[in-house]
């Protein structure tokens, strides 16, 4: 059983039926919020099935989150703003594997991109890779367009939208419409709120206004069309083996979230390597012996 969102399964399967979970083989799982809250589910004890975490294999890491996400999400912001990035401040608030992608392609449309993080480690990786690192706060100064894609809720508020300037577009690439806080948004726009293009509702706050692109909701999703066909294939392959790995072996794993076998990423990557005609080296007998002996 392969579901698209751990919500469902969750609360769907688990929370309305879960002996009907307890029958299942297992499920694959596409999401990072899924897996945050099927692991929630796990300790509580109440994860009756092993999931396979689709969204924590490499390829998936690598080519859905930060080529997909990253490509579609200015995609999504173009179509809907048709706004030029090169000379611009492209504020990126969260740099996991999808916000590095956002990063990247929005330093190569020309735009001067910050990023905040709240991760140290993160924010010294975006910091080395180049990018001005800022605290929210500072950033809301700054930027010409926001997008969040951190999996967290009120990434953007009351105070960041309070020091924004005139014409800032606010659009949001993590899971769900709760990145941005639309209630303090709502509450801020004295001057009404009315829609300037079919994606686009401006928010006058008093003279200063707010372009927030599709309601808050995924704008790659919502703007755009998703992913490429080009990048679903791999993860859609990731999932297939993955759940021919719970069929062909059932039972193996316990209720719980489990890491996709690592031999199914790397024949996903051989097989879309021969598609894309790309032939590599394989290690020599002599360098897998050097590679695998302790002395
Ligand atoms: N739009 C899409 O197509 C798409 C694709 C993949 C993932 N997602 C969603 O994007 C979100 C992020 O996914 P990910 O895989 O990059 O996760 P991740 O855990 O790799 O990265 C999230 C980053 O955000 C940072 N962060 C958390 N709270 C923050 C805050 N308040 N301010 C600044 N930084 C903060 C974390 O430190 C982390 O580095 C999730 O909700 C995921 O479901 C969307």
């Amino acid at each position: 059983v392969t579901l698209d969102d751990g919500a469902d399964l969750a609360s769907v399967l688990h929370a309305t039926r879960p002996e009907a979970a307890e029958r299942m083989l297992g499920g694959t799982e596409e999401t990072t919020t899924g897996l945050l809250r099927l692991r929630a589910l796990h300790e509580e004890g109440r994860l009756r099935c092993p999931i396979l975490a689709v969204n924590e294999a490499r390829t998936e890491r690598v080519f859905n989150d930060r080529f997909g996400t990253g490509q579609s999400t200015l995609d999504g912001i173009l179509r809907a703003t048709n706004l030029l990035l090169a000379g611009r401040t492209f504020v990126v608030l969260g740099y996991g594997n999808t916000g590095r992608g956002v990063a990247q392609r929005a330093r190569g449309a020309g735009a001067s991109v910050v990023v905040c993080e709240i991760d140290p480690v993160a924010a010294l990786e975006a910091r080395m890779e180049g990018f001005e690192v800022l605290p929210a706060l500072r950033a809301a100064e700054r930027g010409d367009v926001f997008v969040t894609v951190t999996g967290g809720r009120g990434v953007l508020r009351r105070e960041h939208f309070e020091r924004m300037k005139d014409g800032a577009v606010l659009a949001n690439a993590g899971h769900f419409d709760v990145e941005l806080d639309l209630d303090a948004l709502r509450g801020l726009a004295t001057g009404g709120v009315r829609r300037v293009r079919p994606l686009v509702e401006q928010y006058d706050l008093g003279g200063r206004r707010l372009n927030l692109l599709a309601g808050g909701r995924v704008v790659n999703l919502a703007a755009a069309e998703g992913h490429p066909a080009a990048v679903m294939d791999v993860s859609f392959a990731v999932h297939a083996l993955a759940a021919e790995e719970l069929v062909v072996h059932p039972r193996e794993l316990g209720p719980g979230v489990h890491p996709v076998p690592a031999r199914l990423d790397r024949e996903v990557a051989r097989l879309k390597l021969a598609s894309l005609g790309v032939e590599i080296d394989e290690l020599t007998a002599e360098q897998e012996r050097y590679l695998t002996s302790w002395g």
